[in-house]
């Protein structure tokens, strides 16, 4: 494995499972510190401890990204315990899905909060040092964001938001030398997509079927290895960019 992160800190949101679980892991083979982050206490803890038996050092830290002084105080004790931060990758996310109708605002709001207030605080929060250590971001979006995804109305808003919080990121800060980028997964093999998110009653399957892979459904690692290369050196003149990793779905 190519060691592209010697020497850096990298804290990933969502690290106790899928797609985050597998940044956190990427960072550590490619000698980055990696600060864990996550709702799921005991399931950070194993991603950092997994992380160390790679020979990385390895903080977990248990943070709602939705919470403003939370994610700040998260941030925080990153760079207490580092001593810096390079690489922000906010992967923290929830899914649901609800007949548009019968969307409820508070299950909206906690979609928006914890999806796109979550990305907006901990980038807040984080742009002071990666300004001072030259460093980066990489968010999570979806491509929910980029074509209709039916019953998942507030999920697809919310992706949408990331793309272009992160575009106008890129811009505000290019000058200074900080990057942000997203990615845009699709049908990646996760707790997310494996049941953890019910669809609700008769659904019509044409309309699931056009989100799902037209390739064989990939698992988190493959998400990993692009945010990895989005936050390295290989990555350097690609700002404000998106990459789907959907096997083609969107193609
Ligand atoms: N799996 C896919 O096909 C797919 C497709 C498109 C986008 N995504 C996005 O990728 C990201 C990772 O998804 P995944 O598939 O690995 O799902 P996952 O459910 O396996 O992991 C999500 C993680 O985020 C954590 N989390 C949720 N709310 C949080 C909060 N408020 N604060 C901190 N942590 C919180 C969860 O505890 C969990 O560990 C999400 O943003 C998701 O929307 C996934």
């Amino acid at each position: 494995m190519i060691r592209r992160f010697e020497d850096k800190v990298a804290l990933v949101t969502g690290a106790a499972s899928g797609i985050g679980r597998a940044t956190s892991l990427r960072f550590a083979e490619e000698g980055a510190k990696v600060f864990c982050v996550d709702l799921q206490a005991e399931e950070v803890e194993r991603t950092a401890k997994s992380a160390a038996e790679i020979g990385a050092e390895a903080q977990a830290h248990v943070c709602d990204v939705a919470d403003p002084q939370a994610a700040a105080a998260c941030v925080q004790a990153c760079v207490d315990r580092f001593g810096r931060l390079d690489v922000l990758c906010n992967v923290a996310g929830i899914l649901r899905f609800d007949y548009f109708q019968d969307l409820d605002l508070d299950d909206w709001n906690r979609i928006l909060a914890v999806n796109l207030t979550g990305t907006f605080l901990m980038c807040r929060a984080a742009i002071p040092h990666l300004l001072d250590s030259g460093g980066n971001i990489v968010n999570t979006s979806s491509t929910s964001a980029l074509a209709g995804l039916a019953y998942g109305a507030a999920y697809g808003a919310s992706k949408a938001g990331v793309l272009a919080l992160t575009r106008s990121i890129a811009v505000e800060y290019a000058a200074p030398g900080l990057r942000a980028n997203a990615v845009c997964p699709g049908s990646i093999l996760t707790p997310m997509t494996s049941g953890g998110a019910g669809l609700p009653e008769k659904v019509d399957p044409k309309l699931i079927r056009r989100a799902m892979a037209i390739d064989k459904p990939r698992g988190p690692e493959t998400v990993a290895g692009v945010i990895a290369m989005l936050a390295s050196e290989d990555g350097a003149h690609i700002n404000g960019e998106e990459i789907r990793v959907d096997g083609g779905t969107l193609a």
